[in-house]
């Protein structure tokens, strides 16, 4: 089986003979003008076709139904009651978890169509046609965060579009060894290691092809990294048979660079330009341009049809610069991305296959600039005041509303709101923050703690560190961390006396980072991490950020 991602437009005519069109969410309204559309003869084409939330308002407005404008939307759990478990839905039955993340719904499918599924606000969930093998779904099927997900999708793909199942990821890899081969030729490979899952399996993958005297490793220390990353690192690679790995040491270099950045987007392009630095001087003192070497990288699947400017390299952010020596490679086609059509649940799949270890394989997300955007910094002082909800603490923040980036302070609250709405409800209230935090732990009143300047000096990371690595054992002992998607610990200046820090726990369920949900943690486990946090040297306080994305982002800078 084959997959292609085509443009909207394109004609039903160049896509005769497909098996089957998937047509995607996306954010636009069918009434806004220029909004993205298909051409219309594909619904009439015998082509099965699903609609996925805009995919399926599309369909109805393109045959007909009733598409009703929405004006707040609908975003994250929802419950799905299904009226009719047959074709798409057969397999799903009774009230299933589903996520939403939509403003307009389809009010009234298109004659010939019928209403498979509802929820408490969306009369269509889900509807279909099977006489005309079209179908939609409201809801995302696609995420994580629907559980009957896959089993619409495999209904769809094999029971309406009737592909074979002959996919297997675990089952590639003597075929991606043969690849990498096939395109190394005499070549030698080199890899910039992250540490991380992709570019892991990567290497591991090219180590098995080429054998470890062909593939070398290096792996930069930035000294922004997290407790014990760098041994870490180090013992994975050596389990993996590596031969020819090197850590590069260059605490010193980004840490003096870094002396006096406070803000955010500085940081990450100070970062940026010091990687590019140490990655040329490597590549020259390693000869890595000469004809005998080709760049080895971990790019998955979705890296390659995100690039080109979409709405996630922009919300991301640049963190790298291109290295010219990369882009050289790169122009000339010697780079190896064994990795590209897979997605990250596969590459997972493949990392299981070529017995890495579980505890690499299901690591979090952490973001390349490390903790330095963890560890807030700021040139003034402040104080929190006193407002009607809560304290408005001067520590100022990311966040996201509409589609701008917004940087503003924090609502600090003594006690957590009665229910997670109430804390949705808070936050939308008041223009003027971007999180909303409870004290879980204080040395003193909110009203005592001040904003004090404070930047990037080694015992402030050293401090966020030491809280980062306990929050990670307990969360990890106590399995919290299976049931999150990231949990960023990060440190703000506000304190009081010998105590200049406070420690913020901001751990989030998400599918892909885009949106994201704060999680309560189980009262015990935060009591027993609070209390241990404020043994940190140090720390005055620890909160937990309660803000969804929107508004928030995810990480605090
Ligand atoms: P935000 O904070 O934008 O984060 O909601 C979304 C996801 O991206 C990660 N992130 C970064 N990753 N460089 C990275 O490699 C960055 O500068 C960066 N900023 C955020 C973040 O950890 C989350 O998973």
């Amino acid at each position: 089986m084959y997959a292609e991602v085509a443009p909207s437009e394109t004609a039903a005519s160049a896509l005769t003979g497909r098996k089957g069109v998937v047509i995607s969410g996306g954010p636009s309204s069918v009434y806004d003008p220029g909004s993205p559309s298909i051409d219309a003869a594909l619904l009439a084409s015998g082509i099965p076709v699903l609609g996925i939330c805009y995919g399926q308002q599309l369909i109805a407005h393109l045959l007909g139904g009733v598409v009703q404008k929405g004006v707040r939307g609908e975003y994250g759990f929802s419950q799905l009651d299904v009226t009719s478990a047959d074709t798409i839905l057969r397999g799903v039955e009774g009230r299933q978890q589903v996520w939403m993340s939509h403003r307009d719904l389809v009010a009234q499918p298109p004659a010939g169509f019928e209403a498979l599924a509802r929820t408490d606000t969306c009369a269509v969930a889900a509807m279909g046609s099977a006489a005309r093998r079209l179908y939609g779904v409201q809801f995302h099927p696609e995420v994580a965060h629907t559980p009957c997900g896959p089993v619409i999708l495999s209904n769809f793909v094999f029971d309406v579009c009737g592909c074979q199942r002959d996919w297997d990821p675990g089952g590639q890899v003597f075929a991606i060894e043969e690849q990498i081969r096939a395109v190394a030729g005499r070549r030698n490979a080199f890899f910039f290691v992250s540490g991380g899952v992709d570019s892991t399996v990567a290497y591991t993958l090219c180590l098995r092809a080429l054998g470890p005297e062909r593939v070398h490793g290096t792996y930069v220390d930035t000294g922004l990294m997290r407790e014990g990353e760098t041994e870490f690192v180090r013992a994975n690679f050596a389990a993996l048979g590596a031969k020819a790995f090197a850590v590069e040491d260059a605490r010193e270099r980004f840490l003096s660079s870094l002396a006096g950045c406070t803000d955010p987007e500085q940081k990450r392009l100070v970062i940026g330009e010091k990687f590019v630095k140490v990655q040329e001087r490597i590549l020259e003192s390693e000869h890595y341009l000469d004809g005998h070497w080709i760049l080895g990288q971990g790019t998955i699947y979705p890296d390659t049809i995100e690039s080109g400017g979409s709405a996630k390299a922009d919300l991301i952010k640049t963190h790298h610069n291109r290295v010219a020596g990369i882009q050289k490679l790169i122009d000339e086609g010697r780079i190896l991305e064994p990795l590209s059509s897979f997605y990250k649940d596969e590459v997972r799949a493949i990392g299981r296959q070529l017995g890495l270890a579980p505890d690499l394989l299901d690591r979090h997300p952490f973001p390349g600039p490390g903790l330095a955007i963890r560890c807030l910094c700021t040139e003034t002082g402040g104080e929190p005041e006193r407002v009607e909800e809560g304290w408005i603490v001067p520590v100022r923040s990311v966040g996201v509303q509409g589609d701008s980036r917004t940087y503003r302070p924090v609502l600090a609250l003594e006690e957590f709101p009665s229910s997670e709405e109430a804390a949705a409800q808070l936050i939308n209230c008041r223009a003027d923050v971007n999180r909303i935090v409870v004290a879980v732990g204080a040395c003193a009143p909110l009203a005592e703690l001040r904003v004090a300047p404070a930047y990037l000096a080694s015992a402030r990371l050293d401090r966020l560190r030491r809280a980062d690595a306990i929050v990670r054992k307990l969360s990890q002992e106590s399995g919290f961390d299976r049931s999150i998607w990231q949990f960023p610990v990060v440190l703000i200046p506000l304190g009081a006396g010998a105590r200049p820090d406070s420690i913020v726990l901001r751990p989030i369920d998400s599918v892909d980072g885009m949106t994201a949900r704060a999680v309560r943690m189980p009262d015990d486990l935060l009591a027993k991490m609070a209390r241990e946090l404020m043994q940190v040297e140090g720390v005055a306080g620890v909160f937990y950020d309660l803000t969804n994305k929107p508004p928030a982002t995810i990480e605090w800078e």
